[in-house]
């Protein structure tokens, strides 16, 4: 799978992969404003000009927060979900993050097992953070202290 960072001409096929996979999709806006605040936006694809999946990041001081992924629904379950969370995970490494953070709902079990998998630990539930089919859900906020990791690596 290659990685390249995302540009203001992708967001078209993201967006499509965005409303394919997600209930409650972003918008266009979210995707554009994303970019041209200068979150770390990379898209993810095995031939040219075929976007499989996405990542956004937003940087706040030595932290690193995960503001969307995306597996085009016809490509997920093949493990590049998993590899486009190690790329954060490298890049949060590199910037010398010292923690990751997600919000994830707390129906999206398939997420949570991966994020918990590859090493995150809940942290604690922001009640009635997403509008729902029926009035709103809880988000579950996921962390991966890079700082502790490095630690016990040492
Ligand atoms: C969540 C998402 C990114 C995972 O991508 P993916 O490419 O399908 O994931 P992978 O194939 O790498 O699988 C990673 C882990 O997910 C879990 N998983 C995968 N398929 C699953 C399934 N059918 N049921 C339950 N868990 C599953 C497993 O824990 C798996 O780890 P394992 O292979 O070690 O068992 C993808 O499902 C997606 O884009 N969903 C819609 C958007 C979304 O929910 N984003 C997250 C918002 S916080």
């Amino acid at each position: 799978m290659n990685v390249r960072n995302m540009q203001a001409q992708d967001i078209v096929n993201v967006l499509a992969i965005e409303q394919s996979a997600n209930q409650f999709p972003w918008d266009k806006k979210s995707f554009e404003d994303s970019l041209k605040t200068g979150h770390e936006a990379w898209v993810f694809y095995e031939q040219a000009d075929d976007i499989i999946g996405f990542a956004i990041v937003q940087r706040v001081l030595d932290e690193a927060h995960l503001l969307n992924i995306c597996v085009k629904p016809t490509a997920q379950g093949r493990g590049l979900g998993k590899a486009i969370v190690q790329h954060v995970i490298d890049y949060a490494n590199s910037i010398s993050a010292v923690i990751i953070l997600l919000e994830v709902r707390r129906s999206n079990e398939r997420a949570q097992q991966l994020y918990l998998n590859i090493g995150f630990n809940e942290m604690s539930v922001r009640k009635s953070y997403y509008p729902a089919k029926e009035g709103r859900e809880d988000a579950i906020l996921m962390a991966m202290d890079l700082d502790l990791i490095s630690f016990f690596k040492e």
